[in-house]
């Protein structure tokens, strides 16, 4: 079954469109001023497409971070943010949402050049989920109250809900703006200030929009946004006295760093960590739905998604038929430059990402399974890897339990419903799951007893700023988005007073 894939000629990275993208910010933005870090030190923050650096950013560390927690202390305990009234902060988050939709092509056109990312994808889902997400909270500022509480004697008892103080945030680099938006967003609702440590893969989307956030009138100390390395800069918002919170996205084993980095200070934890998600097709499913549903459920973002349907069950009855769908898809998909309209799949982030797929693709020929679809490099410039699956893949194999974080989709079969959710269930993660069927009752008892905290029927990916996202097990703590993910930025206070 073994296809060669029909590819688009890569054309060179257009330079009409990445060397025309102006380059603002490099800085640290600390306090409302654009600073060097105080080492002096710089990076390089690469063009994935093309290996070719694109700037020299500030490498941040302790020293920095150090700055920018006073100041967003400062900016929390006696400037004007958490007091201020609710709906000039929120006025103020719309008007940063406003000023994005203004820049929307070269934010997109920034993302893309830093991240990889197809330029329709950052133009049409990432910026609009960036400015949606913005304005779902700036319409929640002004609505976060406590309630009375009837207690018993003679008293008056009431909770408010607080601000939980100056919140570390530190994102990845797969959605670098719709990351920093989900932070952002909640938690200046919320009132508190922020001290955020973008990826150091792809600082300068964070960075413009901190700019943008200046432009509109946000108060000096309010975002401050530190680039540099994660067991640096990262690991000095952890350690920080002065932080209350921290909210981080990003692999397990850092979350584990970050558990144990917090202890002194007992820091507020959010985590939102990766998965290996199960995707469930029944011979009873639409079967182009659902082979429509996989293919976007794993190649979306390069398969650089923490949700990403990467262990795919198909009911062995419609087996040789919905992978003939599913190939079918998968052979047409358009790979090349990042900013030429109908590209669908760019480079993946850097190095390391590229080498740790190609690792897997080599484990899962190892182990056994059929590799039906790619399987090799794309091109011979740039990090981009052809969107690949392998066939006959079992419960045991590397392929099937570790997350790749990349465009390789692990096909596994089944029989009924008994098996397969206690398949399904067979991983250490907990973030997503998926069902296509159109038998009710298969659905909901599916989603009823999968552990996952996100569970799609008949669709995936469907993400919405209002409702909650994060992982059972070791996929997270907490949850983000929707008014789950705006209360994991406050704190509750309980008033009792004697009549
Ligand atoms: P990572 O977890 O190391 O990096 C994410 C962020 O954490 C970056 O800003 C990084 O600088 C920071 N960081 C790293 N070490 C830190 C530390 N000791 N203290 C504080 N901050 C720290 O992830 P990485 O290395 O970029 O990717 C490795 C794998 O993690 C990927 O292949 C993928 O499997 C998974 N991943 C999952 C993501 C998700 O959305 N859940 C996002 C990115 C990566
Ligand atoms: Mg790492």
């Amino acid at each position: 079954m073994a296809t060669s894939l029909q590819k688009s000629e890569k054309s060179e990275a257009s330079p009409t469109s990445a060397a025309d993208i102006p380059i603002q910010h490099t800085d640290c933005f600390i306090d409302g001023q654009w600073l060097p870090a105080a080492s002096g030190k710089t990076f390089a923050t690469i063009n994935p497409a093309t290996e070719q650096e694109i700037a020299q950013v500030a490498e941040g560390d302790a020293a920095d971070i150090d700055l920018a927690a006073k100041a967003a202390r400062r900016a929390f305990d006696s400037g004007d943010w958490p007091k201020m009234d609710a709906r000039d902060r929120g006025r103020l988050m719309y008007q940063l949402a406003d000023r994005i939709e203004a820049e929307i092509d070269s934010l997109a056109a920034l993302e893309t050049l830093d991240n990889g990312k197809p330029i329709r994808e950052s133009r049409n889902v990432d910026v609009p989920l960036v400015i949606d997400v913005l304005r779902y909270y700036a319409g929640y500022a002004d609505k976060i109250h406590g309630s009375t509480i009837p207690i018993r004697g003679n008293y008056f008892c009431y909770t408010r809900r607080e601000p939980v103080g100056v919140a570390g945030q530190i994102i990845p680099w797969n959605f670098p703006m719709l990351m920093t938006a989900w932070k952002w967003g909640p938690a200046l609702a919320a009132g508190c200030t922020i001290v955020m440590k973008p990826a150091e893969q792809t600082p300068l989307t964070c960075l413009r929009m901190a700019q943008l956030a200046k432009e509109v009138g946000f108060p000096d100390g309010v975002i401050n946004v530190v680039p540099g390395f994660g067991p640096t800069a990262g690991a000095a918002v952890v350690k920080h006295p002065l932080i209350d919170k921290v909210a981080f996205t990003g692999e397990h084993r850092t979350a584990q760093v970050i558990t144990r980095d917090s202890a002194d200070t007992l820091k507020r934890l959010t985590f939102e960590l990766g998965g290996k998600s199960p995707n469930v097709v029944y011979a009873d499913a639409d079967l182009d739905a659902a082979a429509q549903g996989a293919y976007m459920g794993l190649y979306l973002n390069q398969g650089q998604c923490c949700c990403a349907g990467s262990r795919l069950f198909v009911e062995s009855s419609v087996h040789e038929e919905f992978m003939e769908k599913l190939t079918k898809l998968t052979n047409r998909r358009k790979l090349g430059d990042p900013f030429a309209d109908d590209t669908e799949q760019g480079p993946q982030v850097d190095q390391n990402q590229f080498d740790k797929i190609m690792s897997y693709i080599d484990k899962g020929r190892q182990e056994g399974a059929e590799c039906v679809s790619g399987g090799q490099r794309f091109g011979d410039r740039g990090y981009f890897v052809e969107p690949t699956i392998f066939d006959s893949v079992t419960d045991e194999m590397a392929i099937a339990q570790d997350e790749i974080f990349g465009p390789v989709l692990s096909v596994l079969k089944f029989d009924g419903s008994d098996e397969i959710i206690e398949r399904a269930n067979r991983t250490f993660y907990g973030l997503a799951a998926a069902i296509w069927t159109q038998d009710v009752r298969k659905a909901h008892e599916f989603a009823a007893r999968v552990r996952a905290g996100t569970v799609w029927v008949n669709c995936y990916d469907v993400f919405d700023a209002a409702a909650p996202f994060g992982g059972f097990k070791m996929s997270g703590y907490g949850r983000e988005l929707g008014e789950e993910g705006l209360k994991a930025y406050t704190e509750s206070k309980t008033v009792t007073v004697a009549l």
